[in-house]
């Protein structure tokens, strides 16, 4: 066994950059955006990088990390294939969460909700802006089956690059889900393991705004 998987019962690392004791933030998105801007500010790598969970039918959770490309009408909206895992699991269940980690500021983010597409649209506008090669991609990969050899893919894209040359549609497969929150968990770690938990739970068209043990 490695080393460092050996020495992990040994670290106690304690978290000392901040506090919630003085939030007095009522609105979510506000607290979101404000502290997604300090997570980039910090010069954290993948500050839109998430953990997106889902259950399967016969209710077994996956999680996988996507990234986040926009907080629009207050929806936390990402980009994928409609036909892989997670999008099998959304048609079957729209309950999902979404966590964020930003370890430079000791903080994270659990976001729990009900998960819708996107209006067809919205996910063209956003394919269109894609680079060549990703629109390419997203024709050719069968995400989330099995892949029996590499060569399929590699010829896929072939194919489809010598379909649609510069001129790629967005695949009806392919496009965006809004997470709409019913429960944003602030976290911000403090000494002693005493941390800074805030909740936000819908209740009746508001936020009720409580704190939770550390
Ligand atoms: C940093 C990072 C960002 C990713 N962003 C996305 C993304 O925005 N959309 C996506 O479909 N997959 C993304 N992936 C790949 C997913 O983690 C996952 O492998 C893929 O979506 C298949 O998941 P599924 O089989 O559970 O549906 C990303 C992976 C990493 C490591």
């Amino acid at each position: 066994m490695s080393d460092n998987l050996r020495d992990l019962k040994n670290n106690h690392q304690d978290f000392t950059k901040g506090s919630l004791a003085t939030n007095e933030e009522k609105n979510p998105y506000v607290l979101f955006s404000f502290w997604f801007d300090e997570a980039i500010a910090s010069g954290e790598l993948e500050s839109n990088a998430c953990v997106v969970s889902t259950v399967s039918l016969d209710l077994q959770p996956s999680s996988r990390i996507v990234y986040l490309k926009e907080l629009l009408d207050e929806a936390f909206i990402f980009y994928t294939n409609y036909a892989s895992q997670k999008g099998k699991e959304i048609e079957n269940n729209p309950k999902a969460s979404m966590l964020f980690f930003w370890p430079k500021s000791e903080r994270q983010v659990r976001i729990e909700g009900l998960v819708s597409k996107l209006p067809e649209s919205v996910s063209d506008a956003y394919f269109d802006s894609r680079p060549l090669q990703s629109k390419l991609g997203a024709w050719s990969s069968h995400q989330s089956d099995e892949l029996h050899d590499q060569k399929e893919l590699l010829e896929r894209m072939a194919f489809y690059e010598n379909k649609f040359g510069e001129n790629v549609p967005r695949p009806p497969h392919w496009g965006g889900y809004a997470l709409t929150p019913m429960l944003i968990e602030f976290w911000q770690g403090k000494p002693s393991r005493l941390h800074d938990r805030i909740v936000f739970e819908a209740f009746e068209g508001n936020w009720k705004i409580y704190r939770k043990n550390p």
